[in-house]
């Protein structure tokens, strides 16, 4: 059985109690913070940045997942490093120069990945595998939280399971948008190997029900 990990998206956390929130989350069970950066430019919805992320730090020893939904990337991503991010990732559309965005995420200490939308192609990985830590395909739109699941993902994350397995690397397989109790074992069977959920998780009064509901999912894939 591949290692699964639970990451639980603060977008769907009450904002007003974030330190609280993450503390709760993790003693649950997640086994990673997934940290939702937008920028009312590449998608049409306004988040967090560094310092939030600096201000949870403190109160996680899980890693924080940084997924990037911004353009450009390059100025910010030694800001998120130093504010305690361990997974850096971001939209291919969202950069001129992948491959140095990939490698100035490695250079500041951190995983490197790349996101892509329902509509994004994959031929971005065709040059880039070396450089890569973890992939995040997107099983929704970005910009929002409790959106429904796009079944068409279950056949792109096969063709990076593929992809990743033919490369023969250490390459972490994330999907994002939808994931809920019942669909997390299909997204698995497909090839994915981390799991983000925000308002299946957040979104509920007990989110050690919900993530211990997820693994017992898992289990049986
Ligand atoms: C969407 C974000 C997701 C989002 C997932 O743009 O990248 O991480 O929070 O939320 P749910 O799990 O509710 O679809
Ligand atoms: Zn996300």
């Amino acid at each position: 059985m591949p290692t699964y990990r639970i990451a639980p998206s603060i977008l769907s956390a009450d904002f007003a109690r974030l330190g609280e929130e993450v503390r709760n989350v993790v003693a649950a069970g997640a086994d990673i913070i997934h940290f939702d950066v937008m920028d009312n430019h590449y998608v049409p919805n306004l988040t967090v940045g560094p310092l939030v992320c600096d201000a949870i730090r403190p109160h996680v020893q899980v890693p924080i997942d940084v997924h990037l939904m911004i353009k450009p990337v390059d100025r910010i991503i030694p800001d998120f490093a130093k504010a305690g991010a361990n997974i850096i990732t971001f939209h291919p559309e969202t950069s001129d120069h992948i491959d140095r965005s990939l490698q100035l995420i490695r250079d500041n200490g951190c995983k490197a990945g790349l996101v892509f939308n329902p509509a994004t192609p994959l031929h971005y990985l065709d040059h880039v595998m070396d450089k890569l830590d973890i992939i995040l395909i997107m099983s929704v739109n970005p910009g929002f939280g409790g959106q429904s699941f796009i079944p068409g993902a279950l056949k792109k994350i096969a063709a990076v399971r593929h992809r990743i397995d033919e490369s023969g690397r250490d390459i972490m397989l994330e999907v994002d948008g939808g994931i809920k109790v019942e669909n997390i074992a299909e997204a698995a069977r497909a090839g994915a190997d981390t799991f983000v959920a925000g308002s299946a998780i957040f979104g509920k009064p007990d989110y050690k029900a919900v993530i211990d509901a997820m693994r017992s999912q898992l289990a049986q894939v």
